[in-house]
């Protein structure tokens, strides 16, 4: 069965992520075609990156490395749900990223983004992140408008026709994460 892991990608206090990825999760769970996971970031304490090495390397130093490597090399794709802040996604979640890298190569993910433009510019920042590490990343994509998927700009309340955008997201996500179980097979993680 494939995995596919939900990454919370916000670690403020009072933060939205959670909500909504939580609500992707109860979506997702409805689906039989994979193994569904919620993870979050913050459950790793990740400080700013601190390997000596370079991940590509793939030498860990830090326990803390290593507990997120085997979390993240056990997914064959992911769903970020990530915020926008200043036109990009969270610092927290670029870190998080940035701490591996065999373990995200030739795997697919998609995105559920939100913010004031529906997260769309967090979404394309992950997109060009996503190329360097050998992701594929789907069309379909999930935006959340602070204007209409919120009650007054805080409590999240989506639009009815938002599970149907989770649903073709997830679609593609799986697709692609089984079409490319070959080149991971390959070339081991
Ligand atoms: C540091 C910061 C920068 C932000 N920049 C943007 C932005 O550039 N565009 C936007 O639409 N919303 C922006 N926002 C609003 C966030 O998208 C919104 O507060 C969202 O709830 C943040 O996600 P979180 O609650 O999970 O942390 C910003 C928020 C913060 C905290």
């Amino acid at each position: 069965m494939l995995r596919i892991a939900i990454i919370i990608g916000s670690t403020r206090p009072g933060r939205k992520g959670e909500t909504v990825a939580k609500w992707a999760h109860e979506i997702a769970q409805k689906r039989s075609d994979a193994e569904y996971e919620l993870v979050d970031i913050k459950d790793f304490n990740l400080p700013l990156l601190d390997e000596p090495m370079p991940p590509m390397m793939g030498q860990y130093a830090h326990d803390h490395t290593k507990r997120w490597s085997d979390k993240i090399a056990s997914f064959d794709g992911y769903v970020f749900v990530t915020p926008e802040y200043n036109h990009a996604t969270s610092g927290a979640l670029k870190n998080a990223i940035d701490f591996l890298y065999a373990e995200w190569v030739n795997k697919a993910a998609g995105f559920i983004g939100y913010g004031g433009a529906s997260g769309a510019r967090a979404v394309e920042n992950l997109r060009l992140i996503m190329g360097e590490l050998q992701v594929a990343t789907v069309r379909a994509q999930v935006g959340l408008s602070m204007f209409t998927d919120f009650e007054n700009f805080s409590v999240f309340k989506p639009a009815p026709n938002q599970e149907k955008h989770v649903h073709a997201m997830l679609d593609q996500v799986v697709a692609w994460s089984g079409a490319l179980r070959p080149l991971r097979n390959k070339g081991g993680e």
